[in-house]
């Protein structure tokens, strides 16, 4: 996160740095919940392109301090009805059970608690095939967010080509693990196609809408895409996760989603009403250093350090 001073002056990579957030995503993620109330009933969640996973320790705080609550007041209904305190927790919690966030990213990514983390290419069967284990005998999830993103050429169609080609992948395993009525929240470069994935995602769910949250750039292509209340049944739930489209049908209704500017830094220890812009460079105190929040697991500049000590140790385990 924030290699450029420019990113260092940018008032969301330090509101990151303070919170201990691992970026400045995070405030995207927050700000489209406080439009659309994502986090509303959800227990199980998955976040696909994940890394270096503000998305997945947003998910953490709002989603795990439900489940304990939930469960807790579970255990007290229980024990209230007469119920054994060791029957009523018999099975475990539901986090003990099975993971309730599972991340997915092509980069390794830093443990989270309550993270199930999983390395791989959601555009490949593969990973598509391991993101819907945990899920085979367990209950949907109710919320798929991904804010994936492909290495930017600063070729605009291309750069939509590669964007659109991750979220098809996600629609499609979305629809593996998302609950109907569930929500999917994605990361869309607003080009000339953009549209043909409109009017499919409309198709899936009920509500489809557009929003831009403060926290994103002006200066980006990028918006989120919200869906609410998954279709589901037999017709939209598990598509094939082969082929170059979500849905093959040419009878396909053209939909102009709504648009939302969402968000602003009120409650984040802003004056309420003051909307800070995250394209403007605020001055800053070189004293209010924040050590970052995660160091790279993997520095490519240490790489060749890195294969000479793994040699080294090898000679060194045959001797
Ligand atoms: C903007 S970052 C995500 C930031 C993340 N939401 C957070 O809050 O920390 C975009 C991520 O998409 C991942 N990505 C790009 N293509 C991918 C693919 N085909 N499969 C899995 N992840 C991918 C990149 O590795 C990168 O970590």
């Amino acid at each position: 996160m924030g290699k450029l001073s420019r990113d260092k002056r940018d008032v969301f990579y330090r509101r990151a740095k303070e919170k201990g957030y691992r970026a400045r995503s995070a405030f995207k993620l927050l700000q489209l919940d406080s439009e659309f109330g994502l986090f509303e009933n959800v227990t199980r969640a998955v976040d696909l392109c994940a890394a270096p996973g503000s998305w997945s320790q947003v998910l953490t705080d709002k989603l795990m301090g439900k489940q304990q609550q939930n469960e807790q007041e579970k255990l007290n209904t229980s024990l209230k009805e007469g119920g054994d305190l060791e029957d009523a927790k018999q099975g475990g919690t539901i986090s003990e059970r099975h993971p309730t966030i599972v991340a997915v990213d092509l980069q390794p990514m830093a443990p989270i608690d309550g993270v199930l983390c999983i390395q791989g290419d959601i555009t490949s069967y593969e990973t598509a095939q391991a993101i819907l284990e945990p899920f085979e005998n367990n209950e949907r999830a109710q919320l798929v967010v991904c804010d994936g993103a492909p290495d930017v050429t600063g070729l605009h169609d291309l750069d939509e080509y590669l964007q659109s080609q991750l979220l098809i992948a996600a629609i499609k395993i979305t629809t593996h693990v998302l609950v109907d009525g569930g929500t999917f929240v994605a990361k869309i470069f607003r080009g000339r196609h953009a549209g043909q994935l409109y009017a499919q995602l409309k198709m899936l769910f009920e509500r489809v809408s557009i929003a831009k949250p403060t926290s994103s750039r002006n200066s980006s292509l990028e918006s989120f895409v919200v869906c609410q209340n998954f279709r589901g049944g037999e017709k939209f739930r598990n598509l094939p996760l082969d082929g170059d489209t979500v849905l093959e049908s040419d009878n396909i209704a053209p939909h102009i989603p709504p648009f939302f500017a969402c968000g602003d830094l009120s409650g984040w220890g802003e004056e309420s009403g003051i909307v800070m812009d995250a394209d403007k460079s605020y001055p800053m105190d070189e004293k209010d250093f924040v050590a970052p929040v995660a160091p790279p697991i993997y520095q490519p500049h240490l790489a060749q350090e890195y294969q000479e000590k793994l040699k080294t140790k090898d000679t060194t385990q045959k001797q």
